[in-house]
């Protein structure tokens, strides 16, 4: 018989998570405002709102804690990191930060004003709040494949290069700070972009003479998808295509709470010497001196480690596999999930799932309470909510998907716990013609709401 796939680790400490009954649900939800944000962490079985700083760290991480230098200047720590970046991401000059976000706002602060347009392939809810936020304009140029939760694409996260020319060509230069390609991209359910569209797009990029940055949150899951599904990169190690990748790229932001594997950090790589002066100064201001940026010592050390580690391949495919393992469970059960499936999440598609669901009833934020109802259950909700109000007119902005993510932690659950994950949305689904009652926002933020909305069940029956 062949022999199974089985996880590329064991593990040598565990937590206790603890069940509860769904009328405890019920009674902590309605105090969370129906907010998933909201609950306290005891009050979730499988906690699937995102895998960002929530990884299990490895023995050699963890060793890398205790000799962290928490000098406040030139650590042994801060070169540790630099070695890591430069090694594994080809980047000479890098900026220290506490997380993604924190990476973006130094590096927007250095390069958008007002005015401005910033081309992409769906960003982020943090980068496009980082662009609006200095009163300029994110432009989405992600392939039409992408909003099809159905059509079959190696590479859904490709940035479709008519739709980025048309901007290339529509504004000027000097109102272009950059254009930021996401790898793996978030938001059009964990899609990655292939390496010849990389490539293309710096190709034009250059044409146009505008800078490419790269939001890199799960480079490597997107390394590990092209070393599966592009051809001529089968026989290439991730690390050899993660160099490659980023020779397409003039400025990288990191989420290190992604595929660094730690729970906490983030950083910038430039190219540019002259950019990373500019942004020294912000990053003193909003971050901490040049060589923490906001990390301490031993954190760098762990996530130089984590930087390593999170590019063999053995550690990806026992990751990616196991959100595959779930995508596969959900399909068997009839559950419609976007395909193919994602690198850090399965993508649960509300609108199949909720054919007649008027959209001011938010079918995926529905989902996401009726998922934790069922079975202490927590996703996220990637649709209108998340999707805020535009900033000039201020009308809801209604995404063409409508997903609610179950975004998997690194080498946390075991595929009992994905069983189990599986089987919640699946008795969901069963009585899926029974959700007759969406929410209602009843208080919101006026940037980035989805974090602190409250929101109300909607009592009349919407079917
Ligand atoms: N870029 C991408 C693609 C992200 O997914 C995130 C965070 C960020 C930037 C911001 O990084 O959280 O370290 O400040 N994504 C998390 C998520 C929050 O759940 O997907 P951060």
């Amino acid at each position: 018989m062949d022999l199974p796939f089985a996880e590329s680790f064991k593990i040598k400490m565990v937590e206790t998570i603890k069940k509860s009954t769904r009328e405890e649900r019920e009674l902590w939800l309605k105090e969370a405002k129906y907010n998933l944000f909201n609950l306290k962490s005891e009050q979730v079985f499988i906690d699937l709102l995102t895998d960002s700083g929530t990884g299990a760290m490895s023995d050699k991480q963890w060793s890398e804690m205790m000799l962290g230098d928490e000098s406040y200047a030139g650590a042994s720590s801060y070169f540790k990191m630099k070695n890591a970046i430069t090694e594994i991401l080809g980047f000479p000059y890098f900026l220290p930060t506490h997380q993604g976000r924190a990476a973006e706002n130094v590096l927007f602060s250095a390069l958008v004003k007002e005015g401005d347009v910033v081309p992409g392939n769906s960003h982020f809810d943090t980068t496009k709040g980082h662009i609006e936020f200095r009163k300029a304009t994110a432009i989405d140029c992600t392939i039409d494949e992408a909003f099809d939760t159905q059509v079959q694409h190696p590479f859904k996260g490709n940035v479709d290069l008519n739709k980025l020319e048309t901007v290339l060509k529509k504004y000027p230069r000097e109102h272009i700070p950059m254009i930021i390609v996401t790898v793996t991209c978030n938001s059009s359910g964990g899609q990655p972009v292939s390496m010849k569209n990389l490539k293309e797009v710096y190709d034009l990029a250059k044409t146009y003479g505008i800078r490419v940055v790269f939001d890199s949150a799960r480079f490597a899951e997107n390394a590990y998808f092209i070393k599966m599904r592009e051809p001529g990169y089968a026989d290439k190690t991730v690390k050899e295509i993660v160099k490659e990748m980023f020779t397409y790229s003039d400025a990288m932001t990191m989420s290190s709470k992604k595929d660094a594997i730690v729970n906490m950090g983030g950083f910038i790589g430039f190219r540019e010497e002259e950019l990373w002066k500019k942004s020294q100064t912000f990053n003193i201001m909003f971050e901490g001196y040049i060589t923490y940026g906001g990390m301490s010592g031993r954190d760098m050390n762990a996530l130089a480690q984590g930087l390593d580690e999170g590019t063999e391949f053995d550690y990806l495919d026992t990751r990616i596999k196991q959100v595959a393992y779930l995508g596969q469970k959900l399909k068997e059960y009839g559950v419609p999930v976007q395909e193919p499936f994602g690198g850090h999440a399965i993508f649960v598609d509300a609108k199949r799932f909720l054919p007649n669901f008027p959209k001011e009833h938010f079918a995926a934020q529905t989902l996401a309470v009726e998922a934790y109802l069922e079975g202490g259950v927590r996703g996220v909700e990637i649709g209108a909510i998340l999707a805020d109000r535009d900033p000039i007119t201020r009308e809801n902005r209604y995404p063409d998907l409508e997903l609610l993510r179950l975004a998997i932690p690194r080498r946390v659950y075991t595929n009992l716990h994905i069983d189990y994950v599986a089987a919640t949305l699946a008795n969901v689904y069963e009585r899926r013609n029974s959700i007759i009652s969406g929410v209602r926002i009843i208080k919101e933020a006026p940037i980035m709401r989805h974090f602190t909305v409250e929101l109300e069940r909607v009592e009349a029956e919407v079917i």
